[in-house]
């Protein structure tokens, strides 16, 4: 597999807004995205924009409290938090599997906390907070799937910054 890693800088929350839509332009039905990063470093953000590039209209809301929410646009989109996730179990009763390889895309915010019991992630996403309003933005490519998907992404995406 050939290494993929893309690096930016999101100057503002409406950067962040752009690049997420672009990510739920690309992606592809079954993509598996892991997010990491601090508190408030705008995981559930990102996400909800990556909701609005898969045509999703239904709000989408911090899933810190119900572990996992699906919505439907484009693909379906099941958003999972597992910043409270206490037991294997409650992991293994989402059939996060099954609903991978029907063509759900799955997005983890706190991925790294319970990485042994997802799917293969296709895309690590981490984020860290720069100043109150920019973040530092890291994905890497862990499968070909994700390759392909971050080299599209690239391509929109000059340099460093968002434009
Ligand atoms: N450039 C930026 N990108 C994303 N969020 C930002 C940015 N600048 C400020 N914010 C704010 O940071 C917070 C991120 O919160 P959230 O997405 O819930 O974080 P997490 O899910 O990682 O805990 C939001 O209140 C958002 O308004
Ligand atoms: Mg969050």
């Amino acid at each position: 597999m050939t290494e993929k890693k893309i690096t930016l800088t999101l100057d503002s929350e409406s950067e962040t807004e752009s690049l997420g839509v672009a990510i739920g332009k690309h992606l592809q039905p079954g993509m598996v995205i892991g997010l990491c990063g601090t508190l408030g470093s705008g995981k559930t953000r990102l996400t909800q924009a990556i909701a609005r590039g898969l045509e999703i209209e239904q709000p989408v809301v911090s899933p810190t409290y119900t572990i996992c929410v699906p919505y439907a646009g484009r693909l379906q989109l099941l958003h999972m938090d597992a910043y409270r996730i206490a037991q294997a179990e409650e992991v293994d009763e989402l059939a996060l599997f099954e609903r991978v390889d029907d063509g759900e895309v799955l997005i983890i915010e706190w991925a790294d906390r319970i990485e042994a019991q997802l799917p293969d992630i296709d895309v690590w996403i981490k984020m860290a907070p720069t100043s109150e309003e920019t973040r530092s933005f890291e994905a890497e490519a862990r499968s070909e799937k994700g390759v392909s998907f971050l080299a599209a992404l690239g391509q929109l995406f000059n340099g460093n910054t968002v434009q």
